[in-house]
Parts: structure tokens; C-alpha cells; sequence
């Protein structure tokens, strides 16, 4: 019997840390390898650390090939479920690996070659998928680019990836309206400097694109033709994609995920944490634009030979707080993942959970649930109305998969609503306080883990390694940093409670409030402001704009602020949910300068505040509760 197998949680976690090569080596042997690694892990230039260093595989061809040679190519592999536009289309592994295969053929016949990068700026379609596979299958990297963000956003991404190819569709369809994403695109490479050679465009029946001479492609007639690409053998160690996501600047960084010890860490995670084998149906209510998506909506479920559900609509409204319900019984999901934020916008319209007995959910197993922190009222009533475990777990872009959780596949802890539960094997998770000391059970700190990171974490950032070093390694020598703050209690449970920097958590999605204040500052009438997280009953927190204007600017405050809702909308996008700005005539400050948003945040939330020693004028914040009252905050 292999060490790891049926061992519990604690157990495995042990072994993970006292000998992370044989414990990983093991998992990796679930793995399809054209050649195996020279080392498991190979830390020689810390803080660096490479997985599987000298392996030699391919990624799609783990997540579909190996599927249709062992006999599961007439299993669906992928279903995609739309209420917004009335589709549901099933794919079988055999389909899949075709369709990836022509659009892997007909990109090497556009010249795109192993190390191209390769952007994909798409609504949640199959073809998003297909095109991240194919790319995969030829050693491109992908980087996709959530549909929600602005073309200035997308323009970033595009400089620091310079893309070869970009790969987009007509539009969107969001519940009451398309986006037309077109539009949005020939914005972004205007502002772009690194021009792509050419965009490959998908004609969505909804809205039909015009196409820029010399430069568009219509997705159908690129793949027309198209022979079939074979798997390009890649090491472990190349890069499969770049996913951006928010820093404490308004730069995003480009995280980088690897081929080998990705595959290996999300293959061990499908069975050991959300305990699904091949053959069950796996569901991740998010976005391909998200690592949510990348992981557990693509090469998480396909490399474990389950089926998983792209699902384009939304928790409410697409057309009732019964969508999930309906969608698991459909197609008889057994795992579904999303975030805490869709049960809320479910609970308050459905309290009761009325629509869950309109459906068969028999086969249904567990809830997983991550993106922000669970409040624990959300968790005990999804458990009610299910009558199934609800799983809240911690993760991040950077990390790829889970830090912490309730590993259902190495026997359930008991839950303690408002805990991630426990350190997944694999991470040596501390707690520390500002002098780098670990601060005792139920002290809130700095959460970290130990280096060397696990297989599937970020390597570096892309083409950037001194930033990762400065942003993740430097802070703590030793250990990689979350930004994350929380605590552990005395059963080792883990309490992740806040962010240590501006990330704030707005309906599942990672945001900047200082690209938000970079986008209020470019306002001409603007002379400081600052933007603070609010807690909000159905997104988790929600951003609050504060503006001091320009000496002698006149005119009305309410126009005003409907132009800073515009600009954030059109500088970072939709996403961002920017709806609230107040107008006020000084910032609350300490001595030395620096701006209170702390103390702005418990204001706007209505929770008790001390005011702080340092506070250079204490009269402002009565200017300040006033401003918020007459926004209606705080709401309770
Ligand atoms: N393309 C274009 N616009 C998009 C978009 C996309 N792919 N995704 C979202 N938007 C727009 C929305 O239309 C909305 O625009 P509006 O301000 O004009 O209404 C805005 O961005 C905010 O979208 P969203 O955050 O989805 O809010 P919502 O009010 O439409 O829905 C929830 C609220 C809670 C139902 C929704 O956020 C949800 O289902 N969240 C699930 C969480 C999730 O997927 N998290 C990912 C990590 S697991
Ligand atoms: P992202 O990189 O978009 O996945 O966001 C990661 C961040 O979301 C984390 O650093 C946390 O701040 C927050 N987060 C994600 N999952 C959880 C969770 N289960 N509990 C608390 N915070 C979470």
C-alpha cells in the first residue's frame, strides 16, 4: 500500500513537511510523464524553488488524452450550461480532445510556437476552454483576462505579456444586457505599446463584431482547415500560464503557474481535498477568468477524469435563486465550489430555501466554498437548506489551490463555521507578529508559510523575479507572505480574518482600492481622495470613495460623482462595483501625513472606533460620519 494512501489529514500533513520529496514524488506517479524528474524539488537558489526539475509532460495531454486512452472518451468531459442564452451543450473527452486539438493546429499554423504567450479576453464559453488547452497542448502560455475588467486593465496585461496572439469574442451576456467586447479590445491595443499580431475573434449569435482589417480573425474560419497539433512535450518547469491579479499598486502581477508540479498539486488536491474521483461531476460556479476557474473549472476536474460544468449566468436572477439547484440536479453535479458571496445573493432572495426542494439534488455530496472570507450565518444556512458539508477553504491566485480546508477526502474535521479549518498538506502555515516571532493560540498575526512553497504555487511573477522576491520573500526571510491576517486556536484551527494591505474582497473578486484611488486622482478636480473596503451584506465588502476637491472648483457634487463612478467603471471595469463616493472637504490624517482609512472603514461600518492618538484634527471625522450618513451609511 503507498505511504499516502487513506492516511488522515493530520497524518499526511506530517509527512508532507518531514519529506516533502517522497510525499510529492508519490503524488506525481498520478501523473503522465514523457520523461521523469532528476529531482522532486530542487531549492539550491533559495528563496527559488523548482518542482520536478528535469520532468517532461504536457499538460493537456494529461487533462484529455490519457482520458480517451484508458476508454473514457465517450464520458462527457465538459458541460456547458447558459441561461443567458438558452444553451446547454455536452462535450465527451473524445470531442474535447478533438476541438483542443484543431485550435492547437490551427494557432501553430498562425505561427503562435512553444513560449508564445497567447492572451484570452473571453466570456464563459466552451471555446475559452478549448483555447486554454489548446494553447497548453502546444507549450503557449496563456494568460486570460476577466471579461469584466476595462481596457486599461487589459491593456496592461497585454504590455507585460506581449501576447503574440490575442483570442476574444464578439460580447458577453450579463442578465439584462450583452457586452460587446470588441469595442473594449481595439481600446485596449490602442493604449497597448506591445501591438499583437493578430486577434482571433468569436462571432457570438448575440452581437456580431466588425473585424480590423490586416489584423481580426473570424474564430471559425482560423479553425477552419486546421489539422490536428499533437502534444508538444514541455519540461515540468516551463510556464503554462500568467494569471494578473491585484497588488498593493495599481500594477498587477503576473503570476506565474508551471506545467509538472501544478498538475501534480491539482491532481492530489481533486481526490485528497474535495474527494472526487474520476467519473463524478465537479462544479465550480466561477469564471475562467479567475484562478478558481483556471483551476477547478479546467485542469483540476479534466486531469482527474471527472465532468465539470461551465456555467454562464449567475447564483439569482438567470432566472431565479433556483439556477444552482437546478443546474446540480441536471446534470447530476456531486461537488460544487463557488463563493460565499452566491449564497448570499441565493439567501436573500430565497430565505426559506424553497427552490432547493423543487429539485432532485440525491447525488449531490459537498459545498465548497472560498474567494473571501465565510461569514459564519452564510455557512450555517447553506448547511440548513442543503443538508450536506459545507467546506469553506483559503486559497489565492499566487497559491493555485488551497492553503487550508477541511480535506474531505482524508476524513472530515468537524467544522467550525467561520475557520478554513486546517494547513492542507503541503504548507507549513505560521502565524507571526511584526518582529517575525510566532505569537501564541488565538493571537491574531501575520499568516506565512514556510518556504519552500508546495508544487502548483507561483515559481516567481512573470518576467519579474525581483518583485516576487520583494513582494512575497523579503518581508520574512523564510517564509512566503499572504498578506493575509488571522489566527490559529488552540485545536490548530485557522482564522483567516483580513488582508494586511488595500486588496479588498468585492463579491469573490480581488481588488485594488489603491488602483481605484489612482483612477479618482486622475480626475481634474480631484485633489486627494481615498478608497476604503465597506462591509456589504450581499458582496462582502464593497468600495467607498472619498474626494477632497481643488481649490475654486465650483459645480455640483452629485455630477461629480457620477463622473468618478464612470471613471472608475472605465478605467478598471464593472467588476470593480464602484457606486458610492462622497464629497468632503479634508481627509482625516495622522500627524506625519498619513491618510486614516482604518478609522474611515469603521465609520462608514458603524462599529465602535478609538480615536487615533495621532489624528492631527479630530473634528474631521464628525465632517466625515456626517458625509456618510447622508449616503445612507452606516446600513445595517
Ligand atoms: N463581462 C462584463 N461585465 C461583467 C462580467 C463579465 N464577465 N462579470 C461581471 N460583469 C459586470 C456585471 O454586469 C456588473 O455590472 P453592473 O454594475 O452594470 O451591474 C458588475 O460587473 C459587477 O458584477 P458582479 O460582481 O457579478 O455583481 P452582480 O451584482 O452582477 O452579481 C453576485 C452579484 C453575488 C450574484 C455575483 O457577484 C456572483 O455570482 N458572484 C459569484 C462569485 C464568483 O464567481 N466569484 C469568483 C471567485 S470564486
Ligand atoms: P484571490 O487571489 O482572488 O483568490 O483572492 C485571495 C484572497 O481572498 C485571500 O488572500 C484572502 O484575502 C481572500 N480569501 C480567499 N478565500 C478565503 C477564505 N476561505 N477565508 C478568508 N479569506 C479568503
Amino acid at each position: 500500500m503507498s505511504r499516502n494512501a487513506k492516511c488522515s489529514q493530520a497524518e499526511m500533513h506530517r509527512r508532507s513537511l518531514s519529506d516533502p520529496q517522497g510525499f510529492w514524488a508519490e503524488a506525481a506517479e498520478g501523473v503522465h510523464w514523457y520523461r521523469k524528474w532528476d529531482r522532486v524539488m530542487d531549492d539550491s537558489t533559495p528563496p527559488f524553488c523548482r518542482w520536478f526539475p528535469g520532468g517532461v509532460m504536457n499538460t493537456c495531454f494529461n487533462a484529455l488524452d490519457v482520458h480517451v486512452e484508458s476508454g473514457r472518451g465517450g464520458q462527457p468531459a465538459l458541460v456547458y450550461d447558459s441561461p443567458v442564452t438558452g444553451a446547454v451543450r455536452t462535450f465527451t473527452y473524445r470531442e474535447l480532445r478533438d476541438e483542443v486539438a484543431r485550435l492547437a493546429g490551427a494557432l501553430a499554423r498562425l505561427g503562435v510556437r512553444k513560449g508564445d504567450r497567447v492572451i484570452l479576453y473571453m466570456p464563459m464559453v466552451p471555446e475559452a476552454v478549448v483555447a486554454m488547452l489548446g494553447c497548453a497542448r502546444i507549450g503557449a502560455v496563456h494568460s486570460v483576462v476577466f471579461g469584466g475588467f476595462a481596457p486599461r486593465e487589459l491593456a496592461i496585461r497585454i504590455d507585460d505579456a506581449r501576447p503574440k496572439l490575442i483570442l476574444s469574442a464578439s460580447c458577453g451576456v450579463e442578465v439584462n444586457r450583452t457586452v460587446p467586447y470588441k469595442p473594449l479590445l481595439d481600446r485596449a491595443i490602442e493604449m497597448a505599446t506591445a501591438k499583437p499580431e493578430r486577434c482571433v475573434i468569436l462571432q457570438r449569435p448575440q452581437e456580431q463584431a466588425s473585424l480590423t482589417r490586416g489584423r481580426d480573425l473570424d474564430w471559425s474560419e482560423m479553425v477552419a482547415g486546421a489539422g490536428e497539433a499533437d502534444c508538444v512535450p514541455v519540461a515540468a518547469t516551463d510556464p503554462l500560464y500568467i494569471l494578473y491579479t491585484s497588488g498593493t499598486t495599481g500594477v498587477p502581477k503576473g503570476v506565474v503557474r508551471d506545467n509538472g508540479g501544478h498538475l501534480v498539486a491539482l491532481k492530489w488536491s481533486m481526490k485528497n481535498i474535495y474527494g472526487v474521483d474520476a467519473g463524478d461531476v465537479y462544479w465550480a460556479a466561477s469564471d475562467v477568468g479567475w484562478v478558481v476557474g483556471h483551476s477547478y473549472i479546467v485542469y483540476g476536474p479534466l486531469s482527474q477524469g471527472c465532468t465539470t460544468v461551465l456555467y454562464e449566468g449567475k447564483p439569482v436572477g438567470t432566472p431565479d435563486p433556483g439556477a444552482f439547484w437546478r443546474v446540480v440536479s441536471q446534470h447530476g453535479v456531486n461537488v460544487l465550489f463557488t463563493a460565499p458571496t452566491a449564497f448570499r445573493a441565493i439567501k436573500r432572495e430565497d430565505p426559506e430555501g424553497s427552490h432547493v426542494r423543487r429539485y432532485d439534488l440525491s447525488v449531490f455530496r459537498t459545498l465548497f466554498l472560498a474567494g473571501e472570507r465565510c461569514d459564519p450565518d452564510t455557512l450555517l444556512w447553506a448547511q440548513k437548506i442543503l443538508d450536506r458539508p459545507v467546506i469553506d477553504h483559503w486559497w489565492q491566485t499566487e497559491t493555485g489551490w488551497p492553503i487550508a480546508a477541511n480535506c474531505i477526502g482524508l476524513g472530515r474535521l468537524p467544522v467550525k463555521p467561520g475557520s478554513c479549518t486546517k494547513a492542507v498538506p503541503g504548507y507549513d502555515v505560521r502565524v507571526l507578529d511584526e518582529a517575525g516571532r510566532e505569537v501564541p493560540a488565538a493571537k491574531i498575526g501575520n499568516i506565512v508559510v514556510k518556504l519552500p512553497l508546495p508544487p502548483g504555487c507561483l515559481p516567481t511573477l512573470w518576467n519579474n523575479d525581483e518583485g516576487y522576491r520583494q513582494s512575497y520573500l523579503s518581508r520574512y526571510p523564510g517564509y512566503y507572505v499572504t498578506a493575509d491576517a488571522g489566527y490559529k486556536d488552540e485545536d490548530g484551527y485557522l482564522w483567516v480574518m483580513s488582508r494586511t494591505d488595500d486588496i479588498i474582497n468585492v463579491a469573490g473578486h480581488r481588488l485594488s482600492t489603491g488602483a481605484m484611488e489612482e483612477a479618482l486622482a486622475s480626475h481634474p478636480d480631484v485633489a486627494e481622495c481615498a478608497v476604503v473596503g465597506v462591509a456589504d451584506e450581499i458582496k462582502g465588502e464593497i468600495p467607498v470613495g472619498f474626494v477632497v476637491l481643488k481649490a475654486g472648483v465650483s459645480g455640483s457634487p452629485e455630477a461629480l460623482v457620477q463622473d468618478l463612478i464612470k471613471l472608475v467603471r472605465d478605467q478598471i471595469g464593472p467588476v470593480a462595483s464602484f457606486k458610492v463616493a462622497a464629497v468632503v472637504k479634508r481627509l482625516p490624517k495622522t500627524r506625519s501625513g498619513k491618510i486614516l482609512r482604518s478609522t474611515m472603514k469603521k465609520i462608514a461600518e458603524g462599529t465602535e472606533y478609538p480615536i487615533p492618538a495621532t489624528i492631527d484634527d479630530p473634528a474631521i471625522l464628525a465632517e466625515i460620519t456626517e458625509s456618510l450618513a447622508a449616503l445612507g451609511y452606516p446600513r445595517r
